[in-house]
């Protein structure tokens, strides 16, 4: 038999995910790597341990499923998006700590590029904002900061990567220096009309471009990983960035259908088709996957705070023992109540972009408890969403015309409860696969596509499978007055 191994190197652990023949999960492994926050607003990874996770979980899901690597036809990557590494050509060893998308550092860098009129190059080019979530800016902290780097990068010593290209420098032995589409349009550096990087913006943030890995396909070989690590050699076949290939695994091929993936935070992408289109409602424009050389383009949206407000149920509040009983508790709130939480604990991401705003409370009464703090909680999922699924409709004609379909998945599509609320706030269906695994699908599907194990991209679609879809059962006038309230409660917020 043969299986397809996919890497999915997210921000708070690394996991192997061995697919069979069937793309039905065999086994997963999983680990935990540190976090590192050296000040306020910074967070870090060390590559090494990076890399030694990713090493440690695919020898673990070999040797626990009972095969050789010589069972394994390739490897799909999947990977948190935008955390920069910079590393030495020579010795292969990185020349500062991986700096984390979540990293604030690089703001006043930002704010200076703003100032000094680039912001519309930036978002023109890349279809991203001159924001620090992005790469571009990191690199050019990490050459302005660490001694002698600036040099070696204009010498040709140094290399820059996103996760997966630092993976696959490791796993080729130093052999390929490569990324692809999706990677390479979170790095501030890439033009997603041309399909190449921008010697312009390079220029702006003095990034030599030299650095820069060579950009594939997201079906390409990326080249071969060594046998001194799994025992075999194994081409790496397929590469995307986690939203999207969680985009990819809930076969969103057509324009109009959009995913959206509830973790810590969320995380929308609009397929738009084979044109990007330009927000006016500050979504970013991005390449949702790139197969034979055609980018298919997507507004994403992204929110911080989605499973973050019910692990602040818990941590913080007390008030549940677990995230499961989450749901059961917002049912039972009082309905002549409207409790209304703002959950701008890091600021509000899309289509706010308000980094120092704080959340806020509203509606409380002296009968508000746990039940109606539990459902303010999920239902500020529903409304965030709501405003991505907003901004997505004015900024795309077609996503006006009611005919976007909303696929759904991690942890929180789990809840009944949330998934109900949602499709009643957005007065739109909500529909929930049969396979929770759709990121490391997405890798694995493109990685077993490539290697002709797997179906094409339309026979590949036929197989997702709808576990329930969620309908609105909501009065669209009771709808419109909740969300008028919740835009209310927004602004109250951003005022503070
Ligand atoms: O843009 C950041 C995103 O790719 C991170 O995803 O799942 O690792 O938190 P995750």
């Amino acid at each position: 038999m043969s299986f397809i191994l996919a890497i999915d190197q997210g921000t708070t652990s690394t996991r192997a995910i061995l697919f069979d023949g069937d793309m039905q999960v065999a086994h997963t492994a999983q680990q935990e790597f540190p976090q590192y926050f050296p000040q306020a607003g910074w967070v870090e990874h060390d590559p090494e341990e990076i890399w030694s996770s990713t090493l440690e979980v695919c020898r673990r899901v070999i040797s626990e499923q009972g095969i050789s690597a010589s069972d394994i036809t390739a490897i799909g990557i999947t990977n948190q998006r935008e955390t920069t590494v910079v590393w030495d050509r020579e010795t292969g060893q990185p020349i500062h700590k991986a700096i984390v998308w979540q990293d604030r550092r690089t703001s006043a860098i930002c704010e200076e590029l703003r100032t000094a009129g680039h912001g519309d190059l930036v978002h023109k080019t890349t279809g991203l904002l001159l924001d620090p979530y992005f790469s571009g800016t990191k690199v050019k902290w990490i050459l302005d900061t660490v001694p002698g780097a600036r040099s070696r990068a204009a010498e040709g010593k140094l290399m820059f990567g996103t996760v997966d290209s630092f993976l696959i420098w490791r796993l080729t032995g130093g052999a390929a220096h490569v990324t692809d589409a999706t990677n390479a349009a979170r790095t501030l550096m890439y033009d997603i009309r041309e399909g190449g990087w921008s010697a312009e913006i390079c220029e702006v943030l003095d990034v030599p471009m030299q650095m820069l890995p060579e950009v594939k396909d997201c079906a390409a070989d990326f080249g071969i990983a060594a046998a001194e690590h799994f025992g075999a050699e194994i081409p790496i076949l397929g590469v995307a960035g986690d939203q999207q290939a969680a985009t990819i695994g809930q076969a969103c091929f057509q324009p109009g259908m959009m995913k959206s993936t509830y973790g810590t935070g969320c995380f929308a992408l609009l397929n738009t088709g084979a044109t990007p289109v330009e927000s006016r409602n500050r979504m970013l424009t991005t390449i949702a996957y790139q197969l034979d050389g055609q980018p298919t383009y997507a507004l994403e949206g992204s929110i911080f705070i989605a499973g973050a407000a019910v692990q602040w149920l818990r941590d913080g509040l007390g008030i549940i023992g677990s995230a499961q009983e989450t749901g059961g508790l917002a049912a039972s709130a009082d309905p002549g109540q409207d409790v209304i939480l703002v959950p701008a604990f890091t600021g509000l991401g899309a289509p706010y972009w308000e980094p120092d705003c704080r959340g806020g409370m509203f509606g409380l009464t002296r009968n508000s408890g746990p039940a109606e703090f539990a459902r303010a909680a999920l239902q500020s999922v529903a409304y965030q969403t709501r405003d991505l699924w907003e901004a997505m409709r004015a900024d795309w004609q077609e996503a006006a015309e009611d005919s976007v379909t909303l696929r759904v998945d991690g942890g929180m599509s789990a809840s009944d409860w949330t998934m109900q609320s949602l499709s009643d706030i957005l007065g739109a269906p909500v529909d929930r696969p049969v396979m929770q695994e759709t990121t490391a699908l997405g890798a694995a599907w493109l990685a077993g596509m490539k290697a002709g194990i797997y179906p094409d991209q339309s026979g590949f679609a036929a197989t997702w499978a709808r576990d329930r879809q969620f309908t609105p059962a909501m009065e669209a006038d009771q709808r419109e007055a909740a969300y008028g309230r919740w835009k209310r409660a927004v602004q109250a917020v951003i005022g503070v």
